[in-house]
């Protein structure tokens, strides 16, 4: 299964386009077995997918063309056993969970950011949305 990590500066953010993204995103991520979540703040996107790789590079083919972004960077891109999303088919994070300022996102701290730390980022969101759903049952 491929695992793949972009980060782009989304175009005009509200939370309308965020929405028009997100049902879009669950209902063909259901169909092509595509999971993952997408962390977003004005000033950037960072999304992580997950599933067969025909899918993923079928999808980040169209991502590379929606014009409701721009400047679309892949960040990392492996080959992994298991997902960090299995239960969401697009998780949508609002919350500050990326530390870095608007000034250094500016100036790149995005690209700059390991493998791991990216990873660290997606498992935080995770955890956090594990611990909000056991609440709520
Ligand atoms: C930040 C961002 C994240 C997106 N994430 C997904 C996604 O997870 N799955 C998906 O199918 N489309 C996603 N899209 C939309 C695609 O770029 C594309 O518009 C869509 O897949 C086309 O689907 P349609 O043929 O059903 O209109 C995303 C777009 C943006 C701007």
């Amino acid at each position: 299964m491929k695992q793949l990590i972009y980060g782009s500066q989304p175009f005009g953010f509200d939370r309308a386009m965020l929405a028009g993204i997100l049902v879009g995103a669950r209902r063909n991520n259901a169909r092509d077995d595509i999971t993952g979540a997408l962390i977003c703040r004005h000033d950037l996107y960072l999304q992580l997918i997950a599933g067969p790789d025909t899918a993923i590079d079928a999808l980040y083919t169209r991502i590379l063309r929606d014009d409701r972004h721009s400047d679309v960077r892949l960040l990392l891109s492996d080959t992994v056993e298991q997902r960090i999303f299995p239960e969401w088919r697009m998780l949508d994070d609002e919350m500050p969970s990326m530390s870095w300022s608007p000034a250094e996102v500016t100036a790149g701290a995005v690209e700059a950011a390991s493998a791991a730390a990216l990873r660290e980022i997606f498992e935080r969101v995770a955890a956090t949305a594990r611990e909000r759903a056991a609440k709520v049952d």
